[in-house]
């Protein structure tokens, strides 16, 4: 284990269980919890916190001055320019990967990365229930099916040991997602994968320069997609990369995003493959490499802030943050993952326990809806197109394959907090912990007014 992280050792399993026992927190992160004073805002006391915290995105002269580069070389469109092509090397170099294709956005990486592996019509993909739903909208877009896998409750990442038991004689490829910057367990994907000859795709969409045994997420599987949307922790507005270090799928993925022009001839063969439009351009990439020079200083930054909340959530039963996996070697915080348990808030209810907190001046949103119990997938597979592919058989068997318990609970429970609490000082996430050990004194009064 890891010492300055808790890991999915450090939980105590069981159902009612919120303690955490045994961790091993580095000397810089015992932070004391402060003793909440004072009646909780909701109830009329003053609030934790009165300020809003660091904003985001941030903007730099640095931006600016490329942004405007950019725009001054009226050579927006990617086509006969370099800027692109600059960020892509690199955004695969900066992550170990042979090779980078900047695209519009993280959705149509997905989508790409799908299409280069030809899964299509009749396949399954394995994907975690726990997730943003474009990770199941590429799948869909390929005419594919999202095979759910259920979610482990300690790391809230898709459950490795349940990816087997999904497995049939349509499976293709396994689609984990590194949620909030947290790595989902690649020796298990991998394992999986090489025993039944399925491709990985990652969705490290949150998870810059996360890491997996020290290889950063994306570079792991045969394709790594990443979205550069604004909320995200390298931001440019709307954008996406794919990276892989397979010749065959840079060719394929590069000519997709061309309109299926070879990468080096364009068309003088003719087109080499079916293409799209996911052109990045001159703009987007000029704002990237920008805010590439002072990325890792912010991950740095989230880092050890939220090795301090944890410590200080530590304390508090009740709301657990995420645990990683010991061969997550880094966790980039786009978002800080934790579960709320109402018995230890005497039954407050989590959508009170949340107006109690925002009161107090500290956003905290919930986290995802159980994706596999969506009604538009239901929609999807009536759909004409789905109905001309799949027989009501093939989805009576499918969606019998498709629950998810311990993904419905964590959907009843999971807590997000934003990845901007973490940028600014030590102070900031004392108050969030503040802010939650103060409901949590008078859980009992809240829970009468909320
Ligand atoms: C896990 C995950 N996958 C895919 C995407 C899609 O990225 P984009 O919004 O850039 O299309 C996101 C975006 O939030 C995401 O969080």
């Amino acid at each position: 284990m890891r010492k300055g992280r808790l890991t999915r050792r450090d939980f105590a399993f069981g159902t009612a269980s919120v303690a955490l026992t045994g961790s091993v927190l580095s000397p810089r992160s015992h932070a004391a919890l402060r003793a909440p004073e004072g009646k909780p805002a909701i109830l009329g006391g003053s609030p934790v916190r009165t300020q809003p915290f660091p904003s985001w995105p941030t903007l730099d002269p640095i931006d600016e001055e490329k942004f405007l580069d950019s725009l001054r070389q009226k050579k927006w469109c990617r086509l006969g320019a370099n800027i692109v092509t600059e960020f892509e090397g690199k955004w695969a170099q900066s992550l170990g990967a042979k090779f980078g294709i900047g695209v519009v956005n993280g959705t149509n990486a997905l989508y790409a990365a799908l299409n280069a592996l030809e899964v299509g019509p009749g396949d399954e993909v394995l994907v975690p229930a726990y997730t943003f739903v474009a990770t199941i909208n590429a799948v869909i877009q390929q005419f594919a099916l999202p095979v759910f896998v259920d979610t482990d409750p300690v790391t809230q990442l898709i459950d490795g040991s349940k990816l087997e038991a999904r497995i049939t004689e349509n499976t293709r490829c396994i689609m984990p997602v590194h949620m909030g910057g947290n790595v989902a367990n690649m020796d298990e994907v991998k394992r999986v994968a090489s025993k039944h000859g399925l491709s990985i795709v990652e969705d490290a969409c949150q998870a810059h320069h996360a890491e997996w045994r020290k290889q950063k997420a994306g570079s792991i599987g045969d394709v790594g997609c990443f979205s550069f949307q604004s909320s995200k922790i390298l931001p440019c507005g709307e954008g996406g990369a794919v990276v892989t270090s397979r010749p065959d799928l840079y060719d394929r993925m590069h000519a997709f995003q061309n309109n299926g022009r070879d990468r080096v001839t364009g068309t003088r063969d003719g087109y080499l493959h079916q293409g799209s439009n996911l052109r990045m351009t001159e703009y987007q990439a000029a704002l990237l490499l920008g805010q590439f020079s002072r990325f890792d200083k912010h991950c740095r930054v989230r880092e050890e802030n939220a090795r301090q909340l944890t410590a200080l959530l530590k304390q508090i039963p009740g709301v657990e943050p995420a645990g990683m996996y010991d061969q997550c070697s880094r966790n980039t915080y786009y978002v800080y993952m934790a579960r709320y348990n109402p018995a230890a808030f005497k039954g407050l209810s989590r959508a009170g326990f949340l107006k109690a907190v925002h009161k107090e001046g500290i956003p905290c949103g919930t986290g995802y809806q159980a994706l596999n119990k969506e009604p538009f997938l239901e929609k999807t597979f009536n759909s004409r197109f789905f109905r001309n592919i799949y027989s009501p058989e093939r989805l009576k068997r499918y969606r019998e394959m498709n629950e998810c318990p311990a993904n419905d609970r964590l959907c009843e429970e999971g807590l997000f907090f934003s990845h901007n609490l973490l940028l600014g000082g030590k102070e900031d996430v004392q108050q969030v912990a503040e802010a939650i050990a103060r409901v949590q004194k008078h859980a009992e009064e809240v829970a009468r007014v909320s």
